[in-house]
């Protein structure tokens, strides 16, 4: 019985989607343990699109799909995104979908209070989402937040928004030159989605420990990457949740021995969306190469993203932080063609080499990637499914990685669709 969660290794959109697409084949449940819809995740089977920002990304594989008590849920958006599966065909009934009763439930205000301060930051800006995700979880942390059991209950939730809108009026108001919310337009509206959503919210730490106890399989499904997690990433170019794998039972109420493998995605690459130190960017043709080749644009907004060259300074400090049993490197393909490559394995600070990431943004501002150098591969490898069919740059490429890590590469994608895979090792067999 296999239980693995899967966590971005970098800043998030490392290929998270397609991965856990493809493995909900092997699993029983699907679970999304933090984030909102801050996410973007991609799946593309059979030449189709489909990017999901809550559900998670085993629907496609008619899996049950649990929203976890550590996601921040925009209602608008999950109904929306519900609506669209269905109209696709799609299975997204109680049966199949769940959110937990404990989840948080981001509302107008949050959202105003994001697009405010960042308006009001200028140049200091984070490059938030915009989706009222800080708020929201800044709320969950202050003890007024509003979880779904209280939005399923008309009463507690007409009490509780009344009273939560005097605060934030006056702080919207007075403090961030905003327009005050009437709180009872916001209640009606809260109210459709209440009785839309209310057959889906249940305890699903519950549902987890009979599926578990039934010997079914789960896969847990990070959102954004490791070095966006609140305690660990480049604070305060962050985003306000854990995404390590360590928050996969907090956000979803299961205890740690359940657990049997986490595993990285790691992009051949790096990029990054939004503000925030960046050691290896490119600001050269290689950074825009990759950004077009890539199609490198944000999934949730649209942005396009920085490119740069692979860190294992960064990627180290994933391995550690999520006690990596497995790597999935994706976007191998984006690589083909380039006749040399680098990857970055310290950084040069004040005439040493660090070998760890700090956390001073002052200090890592300062620092210069050394970087070592590798031969690329003029072919095309998005047709190839075996390891051994890869060029031999290629393979030394993904050795050097291996071998930096101390993390053994389990699955290679070669292209976006969900067959476009060189599978190593499979981590459910
Ligand atoms: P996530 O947030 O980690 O799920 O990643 P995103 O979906 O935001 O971004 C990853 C992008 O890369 C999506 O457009 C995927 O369809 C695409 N993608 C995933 N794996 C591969 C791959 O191996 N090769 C190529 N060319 N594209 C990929
Ligand atoms: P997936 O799951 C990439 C970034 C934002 C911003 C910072 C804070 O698709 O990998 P927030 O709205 O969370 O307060 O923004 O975090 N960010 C992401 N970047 N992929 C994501 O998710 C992200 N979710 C948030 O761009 O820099
Ligand atoms: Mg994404």
């Amino acid at each position: 019985m296999s239980n693995i969660v899967i966590v971005g290794t970098q800043w998030g959109d490392e290929g998270k989607g397609k991965i856990v697409d493809l493995l909900a084949e092997y699993a029983d449940l699907v679970v999304r343990f933090q984030g909102g819809n801050n996410a973007g995740h991609t799946m593309v089977v059979d030449g189709e699109q489909f990017i999901s920002h809550l559900v998670p990304s085993g629907i496609l594989q008619k899996k049950a799909c649990l929203i976890g008590n550590g996601v921040v849920v925009d209602p608008a958006v999950l109904v929306e995104e519900l609506d669209k599966l269905k109209d696709k065909g799609i299975d997204t009934g109680p049966a199949l979908l769940k959110i937990s009763e404990k989840a948080h439930v981001i509302m107008p205000y949050h959202k105003q209070i994001d697009l405010a301060r960042e308006r009001m930051k200028g140049d200091q800006k984070i490059g938030t989402t915009g989706r009222g995700i800080g708020p929201c979880y800044e709320d969950k942390a202050s003890r007024r937040g509003i979880r779904f059991v209280e939005l399923i209950d008309a009463e507690v939730f007409r009490e509780t928004v009344r009273a939560v809108l005097e605060e934030k009026n006056f702080y919207l108001e007075h403090y961030l030159s905003a327009e005050p919310l009437d709180p009872e337009p916001i209640i009606d509206q809260y109210q459709g989605y209440a009785e839309r959503l209310a057959p889906h919210v249940v305890n699903i730490s519950i549902v987890m420990n009979q599926a578990l106890k039934a010997g079914k399989q789960i896969l847990f499904e990070g959102a954004q990457g490791t070095h966006l997690d609140i305690d660990h990433g480049t604070y305060p170019f962050v985003t306000s949740s854990n995404t390590v794998s360590g928050n996969a039972c907090c956000g979803a109420g299961i205890g740690p021995k359940e657990i049997t493998g986490v595993i990285g995605i790691v992009k051949a690459y790096t990029t990054r969306v939004g503000r925030g130190p960046f050691p290896t960017e490119l600001f050269d043709e290689i950074g825009d190469t990759l950004q077009k080749k890539g199609a490198e644009f944000g999934a949730t907004t649209g942005r396009k993203r920085r490119c740069g060259w692979l860190d294992t300074v960064l990627l180290r400090n994933a391995a550690r932080l999520n006690g990596l049993t497995g790597l999935v490197i994706t976007k191998l393909d984006v690589l083909d063609g380039l006749e040399s490559l680098k990857i970055c394995t310290g950084y040069a600070y004040n005439g040493e080499t660090l070998d760890d990431f700090p956390a001073s943004l002052k200090i890592l501002g300062a620092c210069k990637p050394v970087f070592e150098t590798l031969p690329g591969w003029p072919e095309d490898i998005s047709g190839i499914r075996k390891i051994g069919d890869l060029p031999k740059n290629a393979r030394h490429y993904l050795d050097r990685i291996e071998e930096l890590l101390e993390t053994p590469i389990d699955i290679v994608s070669v292209g976006p669709g969900r067959d476009e895979t060189i599978i190593i090792n499979h981590p459910f067999t």
